[in-house]
């Protein structure tokens, strides 16, 4: 609830302007507020830019009042959407059983869901960051299968490094996502595992992103304060285009 429509679409904007004429493009996903989603729909119209929501309802139509259904953001041609992010687990008292609702109404209606899990600095404290993940993802993703053609991502963002500045190590990242990995192969059937991205998120900046995006268990970034000032943001995208460009000259 940062940028409305036209910071929103300012963002689209210069992401398309840093992305031109680059030989190695990240795959960019811009999830602006609901206001938002037409207009930098409109921006990035006909580029690789794709586009999702940063939540959604799980019930078709009806008397929700304040939601927006999947419908409603297929009409603004959304591909992903962001669940369970841990601010709408704390704030608005959502929980695994309503994110495992939403991540199947995503998949009815063509969506890639995205979906956060993290523990809190009391778990991470007292050890038990690999427990919270794997309840999470086992009732989150509870009765879920993968079509061939159907993506999950999973962004792991402990609550604790979530816009303190204070980002996980990247080591300590690509320890627990491997560890994420081999739950989420138990639970979506392991012939699917290469249609699994697993990002990271919390406090990624320009500055720290190459260190992410380097490791080989972190797909990607889930970018919050740092997307919304653009500088930053292209800095990171930069960090991700020379990524690719090591991995192609195997010097990662
Ligand atoms: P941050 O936010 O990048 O500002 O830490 C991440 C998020 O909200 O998912």
């Amino acid at each position: 609830m940062n940028l409305g429509i036209r910071g929103s679409a300012a963002v689209a904007r210069g992401t398309l302007m840093a992305l031109r004429g680059e030989e190695h493009i990240p795959e960019v996903i811009l999830c602006p507020s609901f206001t938002a989603l037409s207009e930098v729909r409109k921006v990035i119209a006909r580029s690789k830019i794709d586009l999702g929501a940063q939540n959604m309802a799980w019930e078709k139509q009806g008397a929700y009042t304040g939601e927006v259904s999947p419908r409603m953001l297929d009409e603004v041609n959304v591909e992903y959407v962001i669940l369970g992010h841990s601010e709408r687990r704390e704030y608005f008292c959502e929980d695994d059983e309503m994110v495992n609702k939403k991540v199947k109404a995503a998949y009815q209606n063509h969506f890639t869901p995205i979906v956060c899990i993290g523990e809190s600095a009391e778990e991470h404290d007292a050890g038990e960051t690999q427990e919270t993940v794997a309840d999470q993802l086992r009732e989150g993703l509870k009765g879920v299968t993968l079509s061939s053609r159907q993506r999950l991502f999973i962004a792991y963002e402990p609550i604790w490094a979530i816009g303190s500045g204070e980002p996980a190590t990247p080591s300590e990242v690509a320890e627990t996502h491997d560890y994420i990995r081999g739950v989420v192969n138990q639970v979506v059937e392991p012939k699917r595992a290469e249609q699994v991205r697993i990002l990271y998120g919390g406090s990624v900046d320009g500055e720290n992103a190459y260190s992410f995006l380097r490791e080989e268990e972190i797909d990607g970034v889930l970018v919050g304060g740092a997307s919304i000032k653009l500088n930053e943001f292209v800095e990171i995208l930069d960090a991700a285009g020379d990524v690719m460009e090591g991995l192609e000259e195997g010097e990662i």
